[in-house]
């Protein structure tokens, strides 16, 4: 409610200085070729910009869309241009993003582009300044993930059996390169932590199981956490490392998890599970070792269906703040980014609030 309201006072108050109103974009032209969504998507780490691929039902091209974000108003977002569906986007700073892109057979080329937003009342619609290509990368299979660390400055890129680690150097501040120096075979049935900050890679082995793992996600102070299945049809289980102890977190839930999100303070994690014919959020407080009481998690209200989301942090008044990509085929709506917010101290069924960012359905 005080977000409306924030809402409210902030359109009056544009209104009484003669500025520009901020109102929502609406891309939904009503055409031939049907309804766009967001196909893929990217946030920077303050989570108040992202670059979106949106896709439109039937016709083969996508468009590059950027987006900046201020949860208490809408700023129109823009259409950058045509995109290609092979492309892979993630932020290395707030401000610069990296696009990986298939060029020919087993190369694939890496660049970067600065992108000009604000979030800023009143906000002017960002751009980006043309890519700036940093390097290239061969891989024989199709990459299907990109991830970014930056604290080690390591961009690593997941095929279907290795890991390609590929180092991204910034030079006085200004021209960008990039070093691909280490393949790693993936082995299924273990985790294992690989230490980016050093060029000699060995990796250690945290864990081992007969078990189908998935979702493994790092949380703060080297948390790692995971999910455990035994086989096609049996409910996941979360587990949960800690300073060298792992343990099976004692879950009173009905549901199966599919992935785990934790809060940037690691003192919550939320579970992405489906029930009833959608999937939630699911909040729980970060489990203790050996703590053995049984933990429920509460659900966060939401219609639809969240397919991934990003914790961005907690507000001055303890909400917290996950932007995730939702639909909700019961009013028609596609693929779309939205802010979901909670109190995690009260019953999250009257202290949340769901915020539309993009409108492409
Ligand atoms: C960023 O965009 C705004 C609005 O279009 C423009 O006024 C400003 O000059 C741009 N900044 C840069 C560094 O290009
Ligand atoms: C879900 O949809 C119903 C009916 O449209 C609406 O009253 C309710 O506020 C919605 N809940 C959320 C969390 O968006």
């Amino acid at each position: 409610m005080v977000l409306l309201r924030f809402t409210a006072v902030l359109a009056f108050a544009s209104f009484a200085l003669g500025l520009p109103r901020q109102s929502p974009f609406y891309s939904k032209t009503p055409n031939q070729y049907g309804t766009k969504e967001i196909d893929t998507w990217a946030l920077n780490p303050t989570g108040d910009a992202a670059v979106i691929r949106v896709k439109n039902e039937g016709y083969q091209q996508q468009e590059l869309h950027l987006l900046a974000i201020n949860a208490q108003y809408t700023i129109p977002s823009t259409c950058y241009g045509p995109a290609n569906t092979d492309d892979f986007y993630t932020f290395l700073d707030d401000k610069t993003f990296l696009t990986v892109s298939p060029i020919k057979d087993d190369i694939w080329q890496l660049s970067i582009q600065h992108l000009n937003y604000t979030t800023l009342p009143p906000a002017y619609p960002p751009s980006a300044f043309e890519p700036q290509i940093i390097g290239q990368i061969t891989s024989q299979k199709q990459i299907r993930q990109i991830v970014y660390a930056a604290k080690a400055g390591v961009l690593t890129l997941v095929t279907e059996s290795q890991l390609i680690l590929v180092k991204v150097i910034q030079d006085e501040g200004v021209a960008w390169s990039v070093k691909q120096y280490k393949t790693i075979l993936e082995n299924k049935d273990t985790i294992q932590l690989i230490d980016l900050k050093h060029e000699v890679i060995s990796p250690n082995v945290i864990h081992t199981s007969s078990q189908r793992l998935s979702a493994i996600t790092f949380g703060k102070n080297g948390q790692i956490s995971w999910l455990s299945q035994k086989g096609e049809g049996f409910k996941r289980h979360l587990w949960i490392l800690e300073g060298g102890t792992k343990w099976k977190a004692p879950l009173k839930f009905d549901h199966s998890p599919e992935q785990i999100i934790f809060s940037k303070d690691g003192s919550a994690l939320y579970l992405l599970a489906g029930h009833n014919h959608q999937k939630s959020l699911f909040h729980l407080w970060a489990s203790q070792p050996h703590d053995e009481r049984p933990i429920e998690p509460t659900r966060i209200p939401s219609n639809g269906t969240i397919h991934s989301a990003i914790h961005v942090g907690i507000t001055p008044l303890d909400h917290a703040h996950l932007i995730g990509l939702k639909s909700d085929a019961s009013k028609g709506e596609g693929k779309e980014l939205w802010v979901i917010s909670h109190s995690p101290h009260e019953d999250p069924t009257y202290n949340y609030e769901n915020i539309r960012l993009t409108y492409f359905t």
